[in-house]
């Protein structure tokens, strides 16, 4: 029996215009397809790299590797405020300008200027080649025509993203669209108390969208989580969304739970008891400006009493969770090759006011390491799997249907591209 109600259509597939149909995983087990989207799609979207939040004064930068792209890149807020993304490259010979101990590994820190290790030609934060040892030895160089490579950076609600695509004309805000629009103003500047997980999985990229674009698996494969008596009583419900949206390349979700405190106190377990605190972050939602009637109008879509969070889905890699509760959660996946990637998982809090505030931001954080392990666990036997090619079309539910969407859209970057590609003329040799 449905819970919520569904579009006339009938089902939210049949709403959107998506294909009901058995659907193939080849675009997650394919090493050309992945080559492909790397072309079409992390070299030319809007990637999200951080927050304003990890640049707090002129010369705070961090470096991001981005291997789906082919690009180390630096973001730095200049001497003006303004903040700006280049390529980690030195002019000179190549060396990457900006890194630590271990060259393939990202790090941050604030400077007046970027020195390169091999020769010291310096850069100022601007990206303007500043110094260069022993110029009078080089051929009439024009430092001018060395500064380091720019690549597009802007700022949404606080998230800093970059574009790789030096050709790219369409703006960060255009780009996010309709969601985006709709979230603005919620209070992201407050929640800068940060939890961060990073893992290795073993799964393609898109897979793992998969896992947190739909809750038909939470009942079952998260059952562990909850006491016996709550584990029957969920999987019994099972799972529907209050609503589904799509926009463009982008998606999202709507869902209901994570009231605190629970109604029945016994259901949960000791330490959430203790602390008042879980999944669904501490029961004691923190002030952050604004009711829940009050958010944005995104949030919430369909305004209904029993919402607990929503899930946007921007293309292709992020992820923003907004919870009813005032705390907020991305996801990031930055893929390594085809059956791998890296997940980031980072919660954000209002900062906490005593140790007890602390311990319940603790207890959140660390039951979604937990959730997050019991997913990252399952992507790698479903990526297996999947390689086998022992079955090739799977039939997908009505609560999966984010799912289509994000593999139908990626399949569509790519073909895109390679239509553009074959549509311009060979430059001659
Ligand atoms: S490669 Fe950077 S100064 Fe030579
Ligand atoms: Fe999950």
């Amino acid at each position: 029996m449905a819970h919520f109600p569904k579009p006339s259509e009938g089902s939210w597939t049949e709403h959107f215009e998506i294909d009901t149909e058995p659907v193939s995983y080849a675009d997650s087990i394919s090493p050309e397809f992945y080559e492909q989207e790397r072309d079409a799609i992390f070299r030319r979207t809007w990637l999200n790299v951080g927050r304003v939040e990890q640049l707090p004064r002129k010369g705070s930068y961090f470096t991001r590797e981005l291997d789906a792209a082919g690009a180390s890149v630096i973001v730095v807020r200049g001497t003006d405020g303004e903040v700006r993304a280049f390529h980690n490259v030195c002019r000179h010979r190549g060396n990457k300008l900006v890194w630590d101990d271990y060259p393939r590994e990202e790090t941050k820190g604030t400077c007046r200027a970027f020195t390169c290790k091999y020769h010291a030609w310096r850069y100022d934060l601007e990206g303007k080649l500043a110094f260069v040892q022993q110029e009078s030895e080089f051929f009439g160089i024009d430092k001018s025509e060395y500064g380091l490579l720019a690549v597009q950076a802007e700022v949404w609600e606080g998230f800093v993203f970059v574009n790789l695509d030096p050709e790219n004309t369409t703006p960060l805000r255009e780009y996010l669209g309709r969601f985006a629009h709709g979230i603005e103003g919620y209070p992201f500047h407050k929640l800068t108390q940060v939890h961060k997980y990073r893992a290795e999985i073993g799964s393609n990229w898109k897979l793992f969208i998969d896992a947190f674009a739909e809750f038909y698996h939470a009942p079952i494969l998260h059952s562990g989580q909850y006491t016996a008596g709550e584990a029957a009583k969920i999987k019994k419900y099972g799972y529907e969304a209050l609503s589904y949206d799509i926009d463009g390349p982008h998606s999202m979700v709507s869902s209901w739970g994570g009231i605190a405190p629970p109604k029945e106190k016994a259901m949960v377990k000791p330490i959430e008891r203790a602390l008042r605190s879980g999944l669904f972050g501490p029961w004691d939602a923190p002030d952050i400006g604004m009711s829940t009637e009050e958010l944005p109008p995104a949030i919430n879509p369909t305004r209904s009493k029993v919402w607990g969070m929503d899930t946007f889905v921007f293309f292709p890699n992020f992820m923003l969770l907004i919870w009813r509760p005032n705390w907020v959660l991305t996801y990031h996946y930055w893929p390594t090759s085809y059956n791998t990637h890296i997940f980031e998982g980072t919660c954000y809090f209002v900062p906490p006011q005593n140790a007890f505030q602390r311990l319940q931001q603790e207890l959140a954080a660390v039951s979604f390491k937990e959730y997050g392990l019991q997913d990252g666990n399952t992507l790698e036997a479903t990526q297996t799997m999947l390689e086998s090619r022992t079955v090739d079309a799977f039939p997908l539910c009505d609560q999966e249907v984010l799912l289509r969407h994000l593999h139908s859209t990626a399949q569509s970057y790519v073909r895109r591209h390679q239509q553009r590609r074959s549509e311009t003329p060979a430059t001659a040799s």
